[in-house]
């Protein structure tokens, strides 16, 4: 198996989890585009927003998804709007198998709203913010090669996966 597996969808949707699991369960090496960016600028994603704004950050991301998706055979967690630049889905999708984790805007609300490092939702309505963005993102996610419901679990989402790359 030498296309990469990448994963895409919106924050909260369990990817970096999954991503984990997976490359435990694959034995493959995983790459996040999120940790890279930080590595790469000595600041979180926050602090990087914050001082340089979303254009820079941006910039940044398509670096690391050029880089990356030139691998042979590794997973790649994305952050959750790299699908905004058709440049990354193209890259991406030349080299990999695209997989949507698929969860909806109640859960991830749920699952991050004490969350005070994400940037994106640091807004009065955070819910209202979350269904906006799943919305005008919902059809670019659909781009992927493979939509997986995590909505229900993190762990049948990963066998959902594993079973896709294995066959
Ligand atoms: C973003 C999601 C974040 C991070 C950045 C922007 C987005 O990644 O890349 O805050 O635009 O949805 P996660 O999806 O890993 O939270």
């Amino acid at each position: 198996m030498k296309k990469n597996i990448v994963l895409v969808g919106m924050m909260g949707s369990g990817k970096s989890v999954i991503a984990k699991a997976l490359a435990e369960r694959l034995q493959l090496p995983c790459y996040s585009t999120d940790e890279l960016i930080e590595q790469k600028t000595k600041k979180s994603i926050k602090a990087l927003v914050a001082s340089k704004g979303w254009e820079y950050f941006r910039s940044k991301e398509e670096q690391i998804v050029a880089q990356l998706a030139k691998k042979k055979g590794v997973i790649i967690d994305t952050g959750g709007g790299v699908i905004l630049n058709p440049d990354n889905v193209r890259l991406l999708k030349k080299h990999g198998i695209i997989f949507f984790i698929k969860v909806g805007p109640a859960v991830i609300f749920e699952r991050i709203k004490d969350d005070k490092k994400r940037p994106l939702i640091n807004v009065p309505n955070p819910l209202a913010e979350i269904r906006r963005i799943y919305k005008q993102r919902l059809p670019l996610y659909n781009q992927a090669d493979v939509i997986v419901n995590a909505s229900v679990s993190i762990e049948s989402a990963v066998a959902a996966i594993a079973r896709k790359v294995v066959s």
